[in-house]
């Protein structure tokens, strides 16, 4: 039996993979999968049993659950297909006998009005009526969202329509650790984690970049129009312009701003404060 681990090509799933190879895990007892499977040949190396599965494809799924015990579904990428093929994930996990599904979810997805998290919720309603223990681990917002793009904060400032609105932060990783916790410890069955570290304004993530780089990054407060213009302008397709200033509109009204209560439970410690994150993130 064994911890499924899926999108172990990306970010979050790979540094949940390491989370749970440095606390212990038995690397024979480890899958991780994606649709690249050549993305974790040095995983293969270190012991760890690397299969290939597609979302799209359930046939894929099916193989590559084979034998799990519990599932980490790292949520898709590849919007308006996503619940069909988290269903289609979960469908896998309870053919193949697990225990629990854990899914990275959105902050309060069942009742944001955020655009973002339909797909979330809707993921969510199918694995709470699955018969599988579910746990949702409601990540909010990656530092890295922010610190990934101080290319262009360097040059035109840190454009958002948050106004006074906070937006709680963690480093991926963070999150990485709490979901390794999940999936090692006993006791998470049933459970709706809130997960997000300091709650911070756009002004003092600017104020964080400035500091980390020495460089001075200005805060723009636009409205949420303006916003989807600027996005428009640097090239984004209108639906993503869409989504993202959207996010902006919902920080503004509280719903990305998480007590950070249950991260700190399952860190066993308090994530890091926006500034030593920012530091972080950006020397990574
Ligand atoms: N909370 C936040 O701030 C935040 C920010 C960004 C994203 N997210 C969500 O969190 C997830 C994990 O974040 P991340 O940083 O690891 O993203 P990432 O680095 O972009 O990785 C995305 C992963 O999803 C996999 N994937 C996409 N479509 C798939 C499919 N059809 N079948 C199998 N695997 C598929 C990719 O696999 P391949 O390598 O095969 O492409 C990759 O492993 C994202 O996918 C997204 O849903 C959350």
């Amino acid at each position: 039996m064994s911890i499924v681990v899926t999108a172990a090509s990306g970010h979050f799933g790979r540094a949940v993979v390491e989370s749970l190879l440095a606390r212990g895990a038995d690397p024979a007892s480890l899958v991780a999968t994606s649709r690249r499977p050549e993305a974790l040949a040095d995983l293969v190396e270190r012991g760890v049993d690397v299969r290939r599965a597609d979302y799209s494809d359930p046939a894929s799924l099916r193989r590559a659950l084979e034998g799990a015990e519990k599932v980490l579904l790292v949520s898709g990428t590849e919007f308006g297909q996503r619940v069909a093929q988290h269903t289609a994930v979960i469908e896998a996990a309870v053919e193949a006998g697990a225990s629990l599904v854990a899914y990275t979810s959105a902050p309060y997805a069942a009742t944001t009005s955020l655009a973002l998290a339909a797909e979330h919720a809707a993921t969510e309603q199918v694995l709470l009526d699955a018969p599988v223990a579910a746990v949702l681990l409601r990540n909010a917002w990656y530092v890295e969202n922010y610190t990934g793009q101080v290319e262009t904060y360097l040059e035109h400032g840190l454009v958002g329509a948050t106004g006074d609105g906070r937006v709680s932060v963690a480093l991926r990783r963070e999150y990485a650790e709490a979901a390794a916790t999940v999936l090692l410890t006993d006791g998470h069955a049933g459970t709706t984690y809130e997960l997000g570290g300091e709650a911070v304004t756009l002004a003092e993530i600017a104020a964080a970049v400035s500091e980390a780089t020495g460089r001075e990054v200005a805060h723009h407060d636009v409205t949420v129009p303006e916003l989807e213009q600027v996005l428009l302008g640097a090239g984004l397709p209108e639906p993503a312009a869409q989504t993202y200033a959207d996010v902006d509109r919902g920080i503004a009204a509280g719903e990305l701003q998480v007590p950070a209560d249950d991260l700190t439970r399952l860190l066993g410690r308090a994530p890091l404060p926006l500034r030593d994150a920012v530091r972080e993130a950006l020397s990574a």
